[in-house]
């Protein structure tokens, strides 16, 4: 079986670190987050990225690893849905369709047993949460069928409390719903149309945990639950941590100096924190600097950015250079309507 690994968005929301880095290879616990959906495949699994910003990196990263899987560029973003129809040509039966930010428990095997019992043309992985704005929400029978699919409704509009998680199982023919070479959205199109008609479109839900790490707070939050999957406080790659972490990851090549206290701080590789710095809901990206002394909450900082000795700094995103070339002003796809 196939799966599709949804991989093209430009993450705007997680801006600056997607400035340089795609977002499936933003670190979780020093590994990119498309691994743990790589991990979650059942063995076998063929892997297809639906890549577009940053591709370059995605194809490192399996190069180096050795992951075996096929990266497909699109030569612009075509959407969650136009990004299936663009690999269509390597798909042969039903096949799996995942976004790349979710970090979740949902066992792949069950969920496709659970399609197949129910002769189910499109099956979703849902998962209850309170902020139905931000997702796509479902109107559901107790049978698990759909009656109802809706992209990001105002709260008071939201039809139940169960929220697209982010993993699809689809007949192979549900291709044919999506038009080729143009800019089509899963949830907006697609799913609505298979409902209208009468497809059989069911929902799968599960226990344990979900987190789709597309904003700052939920990354921290994902780094969160991974820590306590593990039983850890903190991961160290190789550095040297002369201060006190707690519910924090720190990368490669770092040093933090004497007196400092990280809580629930994300550090990826290459950075300087000085002495006495106290840190909370932080994360930094590569080659960043951090004065001795300085004070920051949720602060989040770009690639190579610097803070001075002393600083204090509350709820702010860093970045002193130019947008990268191509990156857009805003969120493109299916923005939260406000
Ligand atoms: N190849 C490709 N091309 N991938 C894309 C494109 C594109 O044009 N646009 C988005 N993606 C990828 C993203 O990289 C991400 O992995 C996935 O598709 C979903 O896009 P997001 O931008 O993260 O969407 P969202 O988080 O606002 O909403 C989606 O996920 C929610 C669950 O986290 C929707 O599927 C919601 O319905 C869902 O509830
Ligand atoms: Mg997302």
């Amino acid at each position: 079986m196939q799966a599709v690994l949804l991989a093209g968005g430009f993450g705007t929301r997680l801006a600056p670190l997607t400035y340089t880095k795609a977002k499936p290879m933003l670190p979780l616990l020093n590994k990119p987050m498309i691994s743990y959906i790589i991990e979650a495949l059942p063995k076998g699994t063929e892997i297809i990225v639906a890549a577009n910003y940053r591709n370059e990196q995605l194809e490192e990263y399996f190069n180096e690893n050795g992951i075996n899987g096929r990266i497909v560029k699109e030569e612009k973003p075509l959407g969650t849905a136009g990004a299936v129809k663009n690999v269509e040509k390597y798909i042969d039966g039903t096949f799996l369709v995942l976004n790349s930010d979710i970090i979740s428990s949902l066992n792949i095997r069950k969920f496709i047993q659970f399609h197949m019992q129910k002769k189910s043309f499109a099956t979703i992985s849902l998962w209850p949460v309170e902020n139905v704005e931000e997702y796509g929400v479902v109107d559901i029978k107790p049978d698990g069928r759909i009656m109802k699919f809706v992209e990001k409704p105002p709260r008071h509009e939201a039809p139940s409390n169960l929220i697209n998680a982010g993993a699809y199982c689809l007949d192979a023919e549900v291709l044919d719903y999506i038009p080729p070479n143009k800019f089509v959205s899963m949830e907006m199109e697609i799913f609505p149309r298979i409902i209208e008609d009468g497809k059989p479109f069911y929902g799968f839900t599960f226990d344990g945990y979900w987190i789709d790490v597309g904003r700052h707070s939920s990354y921290i939050e994902a780094t969160r639950i991974l820590l306590k999957n593990l039983g850890r406080k903190y991961v160290v790659g190789k550095s040297e941590v002369r201060g006190n972490l707690k519910y924090s990851s720190v990368g490669d090549n770092c040093i933090i100096d004497e007196g400092s206290i990280l809580d629930s701080c994300i550090i990826y590789n290459d950075c300087k924190i000085g002495k006495n710095v106290i840190m909370k809901n932080c994360i930094v990206a590569e080659k960043c600097i951090i004065g001795d002394g300085a004070k920051l909450k949720d602060v989040v900082m770009g690639e190579g950015e610097e803070i001075e000795a002393s600083a204090c700094i509350e709820g702010e995103k860093i970045w002193s250079k130019p947008l990268p070339e191509g990156y857009p002003e805003k969120q493109i796809g299916n923005p939260v309507k406000r």
